[in-house]
């Protein structure tokens, strides 16, 4: 009722508060609960970066041991819940697949999805922290022919997580430090991005007390779409193409500024940042060194550095304030640790999971919450009489 206001994509329209993130888009500054992304991204791992968002505060070293080891004892998914996997064609993206199997967690865990009971929104926590990457390395198998490895829960939610994308049953799968830590970081830089489209998706279908698993379900669908987390599998699908099209950089950002067929340079701009993503800047201050470790394609990552070049250059991006955001230089490292394209929007799912964890329980609990029911400007037809036959 009263007045109602016009915003679409909610440009201007603060749809709850919230004291997990804060960005500031001017300055180029991205704050979990308070601390800096540049120290988090240096000192933190995603584990403990997941109890800060979630619980509020960093663990203390026998906090940090006590989520570690509740996770490692998550980690197994109903056998039923196995035999998903064989049901999508060969050839499914592996992020609906994923949020079918995510939905299908309310089906297999039906004692945890009472909103208002504590423990049991606890132990939802625990479990889509533990078995989503599971899932999400079971998408990955699918995809391939390859079998599904049982979890191995000596390891760390990262550790087992590589191992079960790239581990086979008849040999030790062999750790690599530096691409534990390059994930880890990677996961930390997604952890959480306040109020974007998939976690207000999360908040949105929470705010009809739908349970925690239905709502991360419908995340993880928002998250697939190309302008939001499907923009890192886009990035290396367009430098592939510049790469196999040989065509000058130069040309193909002038294709874009002249809104071509509609393509955008993907990877670039952002609805908050109007200066250089904090994270993006950590990913390009990274990418070299770990894929001269690595042994990637710097073929890719020099056509990126150079798009990145011309466009900061260009008045078009410079009058719109376009700079790369996190998207822009993930899937090459991705690409690097032996991820196919299809994997990218399920890593940033991985990181984001404690993030939308940490938001759907905010919001739980928030006693301004209410349902969200967005307005409309009608602009239809009047009443009109229905034709006498
Ligand atoms: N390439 C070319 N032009 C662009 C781009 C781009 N990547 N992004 C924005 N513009 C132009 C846009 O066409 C518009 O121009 P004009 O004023 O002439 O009409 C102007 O810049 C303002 O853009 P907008 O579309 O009003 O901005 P928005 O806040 O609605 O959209 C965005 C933000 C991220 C959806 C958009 O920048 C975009 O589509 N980027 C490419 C996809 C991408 O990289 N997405 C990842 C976002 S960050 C991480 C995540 O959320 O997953």
């Amino acid at each position: 009722t009263g007045v109602v206001t016009y915003d679409p994509g909610f440009v201007n329209t603060a749809a709850t508060k919230s004291a997990i993130t804060y960005i500031d888009g001017d300055a180029g500054i991205l704050r979990y609960r308070g601390y800096p992304i540049e120290e988090l991204a240096q000192h933190s791992s995603f584990l403990e970066v997941s109890y800060l968002l979630i619980y509020g505060n960093l663990p203390s070293p026998s906090e940090l041991t006590a989520f570690d080891e509740k996770i490692r004892r998550h980690t197994l998914l109903h056998e039923d819940l196995k035999g998903f996997f064989g049901g999508f064609p060969r050839d499914a993206h592996p992020m609906p697949v994923l949020s079918s199997a995510v939905s299908a967690l309310s089906t297999f865990y039906q004692d945890s999805l009472d909103p208002f009971d504590k423990d049991q929104v606890e132990l939802s926590t625990i479990r889509l922290l533990a078995k989503l990457p599971v899932i999400a390395a079971y998408a990955h198998k699918k995809s391939i022919g390859q079998a599904m490895l049982y979890p191995d829960n000596s390891m760390n939610l990262v550790e087992n997580f590589l191992r079960l994308c790239f581990g086979l049953p008849a040999e030790q799968y062999e750790l690599d430090p530096v691409m534990v830590k390059a994930l880890d970081l990677l996961l930390i830089l997604h952890a959480d991005h306040e109020q974007n489209c998939s976690t207000s998706t999360v908040r949105l279908v929470g705010s009809s007390n739908a349970n925690m698993f239905a709502s991360i379900s419908a995340g993880v669908n928002a998250l697939f779409g190309p302008l939001h987390g499907g923009a890192n599998e886009a990035v290396l699908n367009m430098l592939r193409q510049i790469q196999a099209s040989g065509e000058p950089v130069e040309k193909f950002v002038e294709r874009v500024k002249n809104k071509e067929a509609g393509i955008k340079l993907m990877g670039f701009g952002h609805r908050v940042y109007k200066n250089y993503d904090p994270r993006a800047k950590i990913v390009k201050a990274t990418a070299n060194e770990i894929l001269s470790r690595l042994g990637g394609n710097d073929e890719l990552l020099d056509i990126a550095m150079k798009l990145e070049e011309t466009a900061l250059t260009d008045q078009y991006f410079v009058d719109r304030r376009l700079y790369p955001n996190v998207d822009f230089y993930t899937g090459v490292i991705y690409k690097a640790m032996g991820f196919p394209e299809k994997m990218f929007t399920v890593l940033f799912a991985m990181g984001r999971l404690p993030g939308w964890i940490a938001q759907w329980r905010e919001m739980i609990q928030d006693p301004e919450t209410k349902i969200g029911r967005p307005r409309q400007l009608y602009t239809g037809a009047q009443e009109r009489a229905y034709p006498s036959r």
